[in-house]
């Protein structure tokens, strides 16, 4: 028989056990009084990190950049923009990490650059300029009646094409995202080598200890460069990943780049995985002897409730289909070398809160702590984002998108629908208004400006304490920051950040469960709640023994639901190890050892966890 090796089998590893947390370095903390975050604002939090309990810091893209997308569009990857700070202070950064115990990861953004990166200037000069070949560059196509015609229909993550016509060298050239954000060339090996050098091996001298990579699986396009399936039948552009993503030579340019420069250092690297729901194609990048990352985000769980013609056309869902989510990505590596992510949030996404329990007034805090015990109980590595840790919420629903939005993608979308709307819906004005009120609700909901509001520091001032700039931060501050904040939370013991920061340290006393554990699920069809065991041995066989299993329990409604808990002849017996409402364990008198079976009742998003004895 073939031995597997168990995810068990490697423990230890620092990056498996380690709590990271990703800063968004405009809305951290600004230092220096202009309304925008700093790096020098990063530093002087480093200590708020440490005593959370993180051990990985990921900083969101803080290089030279036009900020056409929030810095995710690099000019120069050897430079840090100008506001945010000098490379001097990159490197008091990373020193300062090290000096607490804590690693420091980076963005690597290398699908593409700013169109204002010196490669591509040189890139667009002429049609024979030796750098010509670093980006895609296609000749137009024509319609029968002459009228030029992009390479392909492919739709920008953006809105729009994913070709921008050049009239000086009367081209077309790859974007999937902004048009200020060409796609690199990959097939060149002259480009690839230029990017290890200087987005990569640059940093790693620097002392970073891995990156986040964004868009992993874009890099390698189909060949052939055919048009995408018509799904959306209104417009030219459709929905095009089919094309791009995990294309041919993907995990062949991965194993190169682990070759050449990752393996030369001790490094953790976290992919952004879109588009790929085959367990065992997420293997092949993550796991079972042909690693090329540590591991990576899989996209179901940020995708739900997204539409699927189009990112912003809310779609509704029951909990079946969030547990089934969870259940997949937890499993897919045991018995495997493989690894996994524990995570709900980042720059991109809304806040979970409000997408997936309640940020009614009333249920808000027992809501964030409730998917804090979920996220502090699974295995893989745990990823905060910043603000998660003190259960920030959506943006209010008044916010306006003209105002009040910032981000190219949410702006984008919600004009380029109305557009849309306008030509399709004849006139229909109800119809069209209609369609207004869906997408700006769909934003509100999904949107990824909902992350980027300003870090809620303190109630000192009208920007929570993020700025010090009287007219305040480059983007509004969330009203609810005299209820939401970090000063009001530290001296509060039933905050929910210092809920996040107990449940971490309990995490790390119990790495064998909660970090290296087996899942399984019970009643996975119940809409109400998610009933969850981890055990320290494999699925089907009894976790009887004392610290062999923790159960956790979570209502995901506003009202009392009751739970049956696992038999004993399964898990054995079990204790209330802690409960995310002060009083969780005044409800529970009775010894689990008594009798198999038992029941629980759940108030509104509450959630406990049992250990067994
Ligand atoms: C990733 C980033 C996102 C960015 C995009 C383009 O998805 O997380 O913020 O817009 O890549 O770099
Ligand atoms: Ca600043």
């Amino acid at each position: 028989m073939v031995s597997l090796v168990s995810a068990s089998s490697s423990k230890g590893t620092w990056w498996k056990e380690g709590t990271a947390y990703q800063i968004y370095p405009a809305s951290f903390k600004d230092s220096n009084g202009d309304g925008l975050g700093d790096i020098a604002g990063i530093l002087s939090k480093v200590d708020y990190l440490k005593d959370l309990g993180v051990d990985i810091v990921w900083v969101s893209p803080m290089f030279e950049s036009p900020q056409i997308d929030m810095g995710y569009d690099i000019s120069n990857y050897e430079a840090v923009h100008a506001p945010y700070g000098t490379l001097e202070a990159m490197q008091a950064l990373i020193d300062a990490c090290h000096a607490r115990g804590m690693k420091i990861i980076l963005d690597l953004v290398i699908n593409h650059t700013s169109a204002e990166h010196a490669w591509f200037k040189e890139s667009r000069s002429s049609r024979d300029n030796p750098k010509r070949d670093w980006y895609i560059w296609k000749p137009p196509r024509h319609a029968e009646d002459g009228t030029r015609l992009p390479p392909t229909n492919w739709r920008s993550y953006f809105s729009g094409s994913t070709w921008e016509w050049d009239e000086h060298t009367q081209e077309y050239y790859l974007h999937l995202f902004a048009k200020e954000m060409p796609d690199l060339n990959w097939e060149n090996k002259e480009t690839r080598q230029a990017i290890y050098d200087s987005a990569m091996r640059f940093w790693l001298e620097k002392g970073v200890d891995g990156f986040r990579i964004d868009c992993v699986n874009m890099y390698s396009k189909r060949a052939g460069f055919l048009d995408a399936p018509i799904v959306d039948a209104a417009v030219f552009e459709q929905p095009a990943w089919s094309e791009y993503a995990n294309g041919p030579r993907m995990h062949e340019f991965l194993r190169e780049m682990n070759r050449e420069v990752l393996d030369k250092y001790d490094t953790v690297t976290v992919g952004e995985l879109p588009h790929t729901p085959d367990p065992q194609h997420v293997l092949r990048y993550v796991g079972s002897g042909d690693k090329q990352m540590s591991m990576v985000f899989q996209f179901d769980i940020v995708d739900i409730g997204q539409g699927a013609s189009g990112k912003y056309r809310f779609q509704d869902w029951k909990l079946p289909q969030f547990k089934a989510t969870v259940t997949k990505w937890q499993q897919f590596i045991e018995g495997t070398d493989g690894w996994t992510t524990s995570f709900c949030e980042n720059h991109d996404q809304g806040r979970s809160v409000s997408r997936f329990a309640s940020d009614a007034p009333e249920h808000r805090e027992h809501s964030a702590k409730m998917l804090a015990l979920m996220l502090t109980t699974l295995t893989g590595t745990l990823f905060i984002y910043q603000g998660q840790e003190i259960g920030m919420i959506n943006v209010p629903k008044e916010w306006t998108i003209d105002q009040d939005y910032q981000d190219i993608e949410s702006v984008n979308f919600f004009h380029n629908a109305i557009k849309v709307a306008r030509q399709t819906m004849a006139g229909d004005q109800q119809a069209i208004q209609d369609e207004i009120d869906y997408i700006r609700r769909s934003i509100q909901i999904l949107g990824r400006d909902n992350a980027r509001t300003p870090m809620q520091w303190d109630d000192s001032n009208k920007s929570a304490g993020f700025t010090d700039r009287p007219e305040g931060g480059w983007m509004r501050t969330h009203d609810l920051y005299p209820e939401i904040n970090v000063a009001k939370q530290q001296g509060d013991a039933n905050s929910v950040l210092s809920f996040w920061k107990s449940m971490i340290r309990l995490r790390r006393s119990h790495k064998d469960l909660f970090v290296y554990g087996n899942f399984r699920i019970y009643e996975p069809g119940n809409e109400d709640t998610f009933v969850y065991a981890k055990t320290t041995v494999p699925a089907g066989e009894a976790a009887v023994g004392a610290g062999q299993a923790a159960v956790v329990v979570l209502n995901f409604t506003g009202k009392d639901q009751t739970v049956n808990l696992p038999s004993a002849d399964e898990v054995g017996a079990l204790r209330l190890q802690v409960g995310s409402y002060t009083d969780s364990a005044a409800a529970e008198d009775v010894d689990l050892a008594a009798g198999p079976g038992q029941q629980r009742t759940l108030r509104p998003w509450e959630g406990r966890l049992y250990m067994s004895l």
